[in-house]
């Protein structure tokens, strides 16, 4: 049996429920929008190919996609998920092996269950192979119908179900593996003579049983959060602290002090040093790198790009963007960094503001090892300011200043010692 995998990725959804002008599948969540969760899962699975089935604003997703190599072809109408996955295969001809479904709105699925998932299906050699669920509130979804032996023989939609089948509480939760020629053998078969009208790829399964081919399932038994899919601004946010608290539960297996988990937000792929200990409020955004024994917050906001070297303190009510802070290097409190490399064992005082935006352009600050800012100084960058410089009180500096020299002043001017 060809070992082989390729992914469709279903996103074609409108999204209407989100009330966006923005794609669904492009929301973020924890700093990554859903669909690249979807294509990380297809990388951690090393699928041979990926096609994404997406909507009208396929051009929306392209920079996405080419970070995946994933291809994008485009569903102008919607008329189901049958129907979606025949728009994928001109892209699959010269493909064999199997095809696996994923949905672009399932961001919280984990790559070890669909692992599983093909485990299952190669193993058994089975036609098609389901992610199953059980679940006490079936209402929504397809639910698995099976003969007198156990045998798989249907997947009837919620809206298509009698009240006998409502009943069922095995769910589909959409992922399912497919043989590639059975399923589009299946699916030229597929009509949609159904409640909505729609071509259901779940029929695909009632006809493969009908001509006794094998179908299998796997079922996640109390995880049917995993599969949840997102449909609202609601169910935004509520993926949004699932993915959290996992990201925050790798972290504090791995040596991070996580004050309240429940008041800190960290975004995917920061990495952090043990025995460093973030407190609560502190928001720290996707590419930062943060050493060993550091501080962080409450009230700190960490952007894009910056880099905290070990020991260094950055505290209450302190924002660093796009920047560097060295090793040992304390910001204890009231402080904007942006666009700055900054030394080792500075000290940065309260109320220090890197003036880094001059209307046009990002400038650079530059403050050397063993530097000491006073309390509420303002760099007008660009400006470097020298190994174990000091600045005065309420300084605003506006040149650079030499190693050891000491300013001060509106604007600063170097002091006679
Ligand atoms: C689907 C399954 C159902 C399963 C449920 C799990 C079918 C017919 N039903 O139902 O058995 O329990 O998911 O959540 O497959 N999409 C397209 N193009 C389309 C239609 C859908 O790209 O023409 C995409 C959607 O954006 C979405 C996914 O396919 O990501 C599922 O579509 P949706 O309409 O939400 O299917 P459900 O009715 O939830
Ligand atoms: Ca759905």
């Amino acid at each position: 049996m060809d070992k082989k995998f390729a992914g469709i990725i279903l996103a074609a959804g409108e999204g209407t429920r989100m009330k966006s002008d923005i794609p669904k599948v492009l929301h973020p969540i924890c700093g990554r929008p859903m669909l690249g969760y979807v294509l990380e899962l297809a990388k951690a699975l090393k699928l041979s190919k990926i096609i994404v089935v997406a909507g009208n604003k396929k051009e929306l997703l392209k920079d996405l996609l080419d970070g995946y190599k994933a291809k994008a072809v485009c569903q102008n109408r919607r008329l189901g998920t049958a129907d979606a996955v025949k728009i994928a295969q001109p892209a699959l001809v010269s493909f064999s092996g199997n095809i696996l479904i994923l949905y672009g709105d399932q961001p919280l699925l984990e790559a070890k269950t669909l692992k599983e998932l093909i485990r299952k299906h190669l193993s058994a050699g089975a036609c098609a192979t389901i992610l199953s669920a059980r679940t006490e509130n079936p209402c929504g979804y397809g639910r698995i119908v099976r003969d007198n032996y156990g045998r798989i023989t249907a997947i009837i939609e919620d809206k298509d179900a009698t009240d006998e089948q409502k009943r069922i509480k095995e769910v589909n939760t959409g992922i399912i593996c497919f043989k590639k020629n059975e399923l589009f053998k299946a699916m030229a078969k597929i009509r949609p003579d159904n409640a909505k009208k729609e071509y259901y790829l779940t029929d695909a399964i009632k006809i493969m049983a009908r001509s006794g081919l094998s179908i299998e399932s796997l079922s996640i038994v109390d995880d049917l959060e995993q599969a949840h899919g997102i449909n609202s601004r609601q169910d935004l946010a509520q993926a949004q602290k699932i993915m959290r608290q996992r990201i925050l539960g790798n972290l504090m297996s791995q040596g991070v002090g996580i004050i309240d988990p429940q008041a800190t937000y960290v975004d995917y792929d920061c990495k952090i040093g043990r025995d460093t200990i973030i407190y609560p409020f502190t928001v720290i955004e996707k590419d930062v790198i943060i050493g060993k024994f550091c501080r962080l917050g409450p009230f700190c906001h960490l952007r894009p790009g910056s880099r905290i070297e070990d020991r260094a303190v950055v505290g209450n009510f302190t924002e660093v963007a796009r920047s560097r802070i060295g090793k040992g290097t304390l910001m204890k409190h009231f402080s904007y960094i942006g666009d700055a490399a900054v030394g080792n064992n500075v000290n940065i005082g309260c109320g220090t503001v890197t003036a880094n935006f001059d209307g046009k352009n990002k400038l650079k600050t530059v403050i050397s090892d063993n530097a000491f800012i006073g309390s509420d100084t303002i760099l007008r960058a660009p400006v470097k300011i020298g190994k174990k410089a000091v600045t005065g009180a309420g300084a605003v500096v506006t040149k650079d200043v030499k190693s050891g020299e000491v300013v001060a002043g509106v604007p600063a001017r170097p002091l006679k010692r």
